[in-house]
């Protein structure tokens, strides 16, 4: 095996070109642009299947859309893979390190422990999830929500994008198999332990100065679409008193819902209020209809259940005080998890054998890991984001953090391997 360091400067300048290539395969415009279940998401899997090839590795993409490679032990075999992936879709205009640090850092994985004759008892599984970000379908983590089995084939008929184009429909559009996606269910007895790296998303490890995060919980989320009409009406004509003004109305709501998250600061409740159209949207109209979606975050499903009903609460007193209808659905609710600590100490070793600092602490985004952990024991390792950016163009990590990442990452496989 190479030194720490070797691996590293070889690790760093690779890392940054597939990262590069990845980064490619987006819609013009700043940032990358890769929605969940479309033609250039798939273009992501397929170059992964490709460098899984070169690598000699064999994969094949599941009903859902997530692509999987093995490699098959070379030491006295036991049951149950040891995985590591992330996904490749990415929010609109987002960055080129979400999810793609993991997959990259997959592929170094698989490069390095195919070249080298340490031992691996286990099948080393590779895999590239689809459809990770809830931007278009409201929900996030399908792919690995499907080999969860926490959705079915129904709920994919259900969840709908801002245009009406269902989950299935945009899956079936990209050949995957909407009404079969039962046969992408993993068997927990498959599985060993399952462990992705990513990137922080939030600024704990620059803050303190820590190259390597070990997470002990994944924060819920649960999402709401609210959608307020009014009566429009024109803006000359029509009165202060008395009118049914939608977007007043939604503006109150959604300074309400700030206000509810600053209310509970001290147990890091998060509340956002990220998209929102007017119509009919034009300067001489009061606007009649508006609907915005509210993304709830915390590390405590009670917490975050409560902050959800004040949410609605909030949200339907405004809109009664001013006459206008409300309605809400709930897109998607997603407990907080707590990761295996066998899987964290892991890391943690891993870590410490390389020489690099660690941090525990808590994801504020979702994760992949999140629902495979109801499979197998599951972790996360992150490496820093710089400025705590991300679903930004500005998202960014250097690629010698990456491959800081990707060490630990490696290190880790081979004691989960060990120990299992
Ligand atoms: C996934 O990126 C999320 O929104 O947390
Ligand atoms: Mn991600
Ligand atoms: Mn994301």
């Amino acid at each position: 095996m190479p030194t720490h360091a070797t691996f590293r400067t070889l690790q760093a300048t690779w890392l940054e070109n597939a990262l590069r290539q990845y980064a490619a395969l987006s819609e013009p415009g700043p940032g990358v642009s890769r929605l969940a279940y479309t033609r250039l998401e798939r273009q992501a899997h397929e170059l992964f299947a490709a460098q899984l090839a070169d690598l000699g590795i064999p994969s094949h993409t599941d009903a859902a859309g997530n692509t999987i490679g093995e490699l098959p032990p070379n030491a006295g075999p036991r049951p149950g893979a040891i995985g590591t992936g992330s996904h490749l879709d990415s929010v609109p205009h987002g960055g080129a390190y979400d999810g793609v640090v993991g997959v990259v850092g997959a592929l170094a994985v698989a490069a390095a422990a195919g070249a080298h004759d340490r031992p691996r008892h286990h099948p080393w599984r590779f895999v590239a999830f689809a459809a990770e970000e809830g931007a278009r379908f409201g929900q996030a983590c399908n792919g690995s929500r499907m080999v969860a089995g926490l959705t079915g084939a129904p709920d994919l008929r259900q969840l709908t994008d801002s245009t009406g184009t269902t989950m299935a429909a945009a899956m079936a559009e990209c050949g995957l198999a909407p009404h079969d996606v039962e046969a992408a269910r993993w068997d927990p007895r498959d599985w060993s332990a399952f462990v992705e790296l990513h990137i922080e998303q939030g600024t704990v490890l620059q803050d303190r100065g820590v190259p390597i995060g070990l997470v002990d919980t994944v924060s819920g989320s649960t999402r709401l679409r609210v959608s307020l009409t009014g009566v429009a009406s024109h803006t000359g004509g029509t009165p202060m008193d008395g009118r049914h003004d939608a977007l007043a109305t939604a503006a109150e709501c959604v300074l309400g819902c700030e206000r509810l998250a600053l209310a509970a600061a001290e147990v890091n409740t998060r509340i956002t209020v990220g998209s929102l159209t007017v119509e009919p949207g034009a300067i001489t109209i009061i606007p009649g209809r508006v609907v915005f979606t509210v993304d709830v975050r915390e590390t405590d499903h009670g917490r975050q259940r409560t902050a959800t009903d004040a949410v609605s609460r909030h949200c339907r007193a405004v809109a009664a005080r001013r006459g206008v209808d409300i309605e809400i659905e709930e897109l998607a609710d997603t407990p907080p998890v707590g990761l295996s600590s066998e899987v964290r100490s892991a890391a943690g070793d891993a870590a410490a054998t390389l020489g690099l600092a660690t941090a525990v602490i808590p994801s504020g985004a979702s994760h992949d890991t999140q629902q495979v952990s109801r499979l197998t024991a599951a972790g996360i390792v992150f490496v820093p984001s710089r400025g705590g950016l991300s679903h930004s163009p500005d998202e960014f990590s250097t690629a010698e953090q990456i491959a800081d990442g990707t060490a630990v990452l490696l290190e880790t496989m081979y004691r989960l391997d060990a120990r299992r």
